[in-house]
């Protein structure tokens, strides 16, 4: 809309306001001119073959048409009404073009000229066109203006750069400084220490201070699995100094006996009674305190493979010994254990791995002992501690326990399978098991004595504890031979004779049992395999297990017992006796971030020692970084550049986010040793599970994203306008983390890595699926909508896009034909919300936080022992 300025027409029309409207419509080449006066129409003019120029710099425009041709409007004024002129004919005739309109949109003066119009303006008003000012304006987006280039993209600032270089400073600040607090703790020290004194005669003897002898005793103690019987009525005495050695066939029950007496969580049903220095053991406070006051040495060594054997037994002492008690006191008291188990000599080997070669297998059941004894128990149990080791490392393993019970006055007890006759003399009490049932229970001086007296003969020579074995194995054939010296001559009796081997021995004189016997032992495996099993005994009890419970041996033994607990009731009822299951407060053991600063150095140390997960993570971010960069290099505002940008966030997402995988394999390594410490009482679950946290999923999953998107900001180009660069490392870092915590979730429930990895990559793709590039979310059916709301991959998705592309105006020329589209559109047509940046930050944080909490409340139910 234009008013008209010429002074002359202004003058003429006496008042009256002449106007004047223009419009154009590029596509068809036609423009149309009218004149109002009074806001009443008086002619117009089509314009035809117009062509259009603009300046951009001058801000002007200039429309310019081949042809012209007007028309009156009847009876308006200067079309004929009575007393103004009529220019109707002059119009229509004369009229023809070129018309030519241009203006100067920020004066806003505009001017409307044609030859003739301008001709006859010059001679009636002496003006030689129309001069207009216009309020000229069109409802377009900024970058639909005609000439409207996209803003180059934003140079790379050196703000931008020390952004960049902040954060990797940053974080290499926080690792100097983690590096720095692992370092203060004692695990770390690798200052001297003080070796003990060859003499232990000081005052300074850690392994004979802080501890009560104890006399453990239990009877009946019977145990069965879904009513099938594994134990029945067994008993026993052990004093301080003595070692009870539990021995039988495999699956007699050793292990079995050996976990209840010690007090571990077992599936079955269990019932007995126990007896320390005679006070029974009631309460489950009896028990922990029991338990606390117990060492217990698995079957399996499970020790972290990268500690020092010194390292290791620290770890324990640190974690175990009471917080009362000075490091240096703790340090001298695991040097003196070391030199006690005679390993003391390779404090410094690793203590190594399948993999990787370290101490021999008798040394690791020695520091496993080791880690045991630091808490100077009273009782210290052990599954096998001889198994799977050559006679000599098993004699050494057993005659260090030995010289435990007697110097340090300890009551030891453990099962053995199969000892050598030197490991057998070493023991002070025996207990037989056959089948679950108690064959012998006293003295091993006496035991050779009390079968003897009821025929069963061993043959001088011959190692009591495989006699012992085999006639407990209830193999009545290989009794019979050792019970009458007729039975080498009957060929019955010789399974491989009637089989047709020839393995018999030389004929005996009859009195020489034990090349007889020699020849049974040697071949009793094969014997057994070929008598017939209805030989076996088929009633409940057998015959050798009844014959000692109706012994008056047992029945002494009964009688020790009921004795203990009765002189300990009348103890308690005379003084003030006190108790074994006391709470001693000066026996706390370390606090809370004590265990946690000492969990997170040994795992620091663990990574350091076996970077290979560590610098694995760090290198695949920094070359995936610059790959990425080179992929992307300088990517541009366009579509293709949107792509690009979709592309390379679901390549970032999907690559860290499947890296997190590696996690379920770390925590299944440790699976075992946390449960076997957790049941073990060195520290408590939450301790462990913030270690975990702090040194494992920090350093794997939060600064490699940092590096990565340190390289590619700045290479590839992407937006680092305003908090744009901080949101996408806020993003990226917690969508890492929150994944590294689900996949943690996994680890923790499933325990097979099989399983688990299934289930891992099983929920990262759906996921994936739900992230916002496979499907859009308007598509997805509204069952199962609420997929996307708990697929991480979605908020750290639609977060990284949307903080990126929004903003952005996107153009492409296509045929000639300019496409442009602000990313708000393309975003919000991907179905992406353009507004949830921070919600998505929120939400992410939030899941972050539950899934914290749900892998500890998964490792306080799910993960403990049970046997
Ligand atoms: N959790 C269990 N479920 C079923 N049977 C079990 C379980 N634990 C042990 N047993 C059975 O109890 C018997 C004794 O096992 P165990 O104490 O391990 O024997 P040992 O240590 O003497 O070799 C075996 O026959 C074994 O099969
Ligand atoms: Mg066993």
């Amino acid at each position: 809309m234009c008013n008209v300025t010429n002074e002359k027409i202004l003058q003429v029309l006496g008042g009256k306001i002449p106007q004047a409207t223009f419009e154009c419509n590029k596509t068809a080449a036609e423009c149309s001119f009218q004149f109002w006066i009074q806001e009443d129409e008086s002619f117009f003019c089509d314009l035809s073959k117009c062509d259009y120029e603009y300046d951009l710099a001058a801000n002007s425009t200039h429309y310019k048409c081949e042809e012209v041709a007007c028309e009156c409007l009847p009876d308006k004024m200067l079309c004929g009404k009575s007393g103004s002129i009529d220019i109707s004919d002059f119009l229509t005739e004369t009229i023809k073009g070129p018309g030519d309109f241009s203006c100067d949109v920020h004066s806003r003066a505009c001017k409307f000229s044609e030859p003739s119009m301008n001709d006859l303006i010059m001679n009636v008003f002496g003006d030689p066109y129309i001069t207009l000012s216009c309020l000229s304006g069109e409802c377009l987006h900024a970058s639909e203006i005609p000439g409207f280039a996209i803003p180059p993209k934003d140079k790379f600032t050196l703000s931008d750069l020390l952004r960049v270089f902040s954060v990797i400073f940053a974080c290499a600040a926080i690792v100097g400084i983690s590096i720095y607090g692992a370092k203060q703790s004692p695990l770390f020290a690798s200052g001297p220490v003080a070796l003990p004194s060859d003499d232990n005669d000081g005052g300074d003897d850690y392994l004979m201070a802080d501890y009560v002898p104890a006399t453990f005793a239990f009877d009946k103690v019977s145990y069965s699995i879904n009513e099938k019987p594994i134990l029945s009525n067994s008993f026993g005495l052990v004093k301080p100094g003595e070692i009870l050695a539990i021995m039988g066939s495999s699956g007699a029950g050793k292990t079995t006996l050996l976990d209840i007496l010690a007090g571990k969580n077992k599936g079955g049903k269990k019932s007995g009674y126990f007896f320390v220095n005679g006070e029974r053991i009631v309460s489950g406070d009896d028990l922990k305190h029991f338990q606390r006051a117990c060492g217990f040495v698995d079957q399996e060594d499970y020790l972290i493979p990268t500690l020092t054997v010194y390292e290791t037994v620290l770890n324990s002492a640190l974690l175990r010994l009471p917080r009362s008690m000075s490091t240096e006191a703790k340090t001298a008291k695991v040097m003196q254990i070391l030199s006690e188990l005679r390993i003391l000599h390779i404090k410094d080997k690793l203590i190594g791995s399948d993999f990787e070669r370290g101490i021999s297998g008798g040394e690791k059941r020695r520091v496993a002992i080791a880690c045991e004894l630091v808490t100077s128990p009273s009782i210290l149990f052990l599954d096998e501690p001889t198994t799977g080791l050559d006679g000599f490392n098993a004699f050494r393993v057993v005659e260090s326990l030995v010289r435990l019970a007697k110097d340090f006055n300890r009551t030891i007890i453990f099962s053995i399978h199969q000892p050598r006759s030197n490991i057998v003399a070493l023991f002070d009490k025996l207990l037989l098991l056959s089948d679950g049932e108690v064959v012998y229970s006293g003295l091993m001086d006496q035991c050779s004595q009390f079968f003897a007296d009821r025929g069963y003969q061993c043959p001088s020579g011959y190692n009591i504890a495989d006699y012992l074995i085999d006639i407990t194995s209830g193999d009545s054939s290989l009794i019979q031979a050792t019970r009458t010296t007729e039975a080498a001559e009957d060929p019955r009796l010789d399974p491989l004779l009637e089989s047709g081997e020839s393995h018999r021995p030389p004929q005996g004189t009859g009195d020489d049992m034990t090349s007889e016997w020699a020849h049974y032992a040697s071949h009793r495996d094969e014997l057994r395999v070929l008598v017939p099993s209805g030989t076996k005994e088929s009633n409940s009890s057998s015959p050798l297990a009844t014959l000692f419970s109706k012994s008056t041996e047992a029945e002494q033994l009964h009688e020790d017992i009921k004795s203990l607990a009765s002189v300990h009731r009348s103890e308690q009822a005379s003084e003030d006796d006190p108790s074994f299951f006391k709470d001693d407060p000066n026996r706390a053991r370390a606090g809370f971030f004590t265990q946690l600063s000492i969990l997170c150095s040994r795992t620091f140390k663990n990574s350091y020692r076996n970077p290979r997960l560590l610098m694995g993570h760090y290198l695949l971010a920094i070359l995936m970084g610059f790959f990425c960069s080179y992929l992307y290099y300088d990517v541009q505002n366009n579509i293709s550049g949107f792509q690009n940008r979709l592309g390379l966030f679901f390549f970032i997402l999907t690559m860290f986010g499947f890296s997190t995988l590696t996690g379920l394999h770390s925590f299944s390594i440790e699976r075992i040793v946390f449960i076997r410490e957790r049941s073990n009482n060195y520290y408590n679950p939450l301790s462990y599970y913030l270690s975990k946290i702090i040194c494992d999923v920090i350093p794997l999953r939060l600064f490699p994203p940092i590096i990565f998107m340190a390289i590619i900001y700045p290479l590839v180009g992407l937006n680092m306008a305003g908090h744009k660069f901080w949101f996408s490392l806020a993003i990226i870092i917690l969508f890492n983390m929150a994944t590294a915590v689900e996949i943690l979730i996994i680890g923790i429930l499933v325990k097979e890595p099989g399983s688990a990895t299934m289930l891992g990559v099983l929920v990262m793709l759906f996921s994936l699926l739900f992230a916002g590039l496979f499907i859009n979310k308007d598509t997805i059916p509204g069952a199962i909508s609420w997929f996307e709301r708990i697929s991480v991959f979605h908020y750290g998705y639609e977060a990284l896009s949307v903080n990126e592309v929004n903003g952005l105006v996107l153009k492409e020329k296509k045929y000639g034909l300019d496409i442009k589209v602000p990313g708000a559109v393309i975003l919000s047509t991907f179905g992406f919300d353009v507004n949830a940046v921070l919600f998505d930050i929120y939400w992410l944080l939030g899941m972050l936080g539950a899934f914290t909490i749900l892998g500890y409340l998964g490792l306080y139910y799910f993960v403990y022992e049970t046997r």
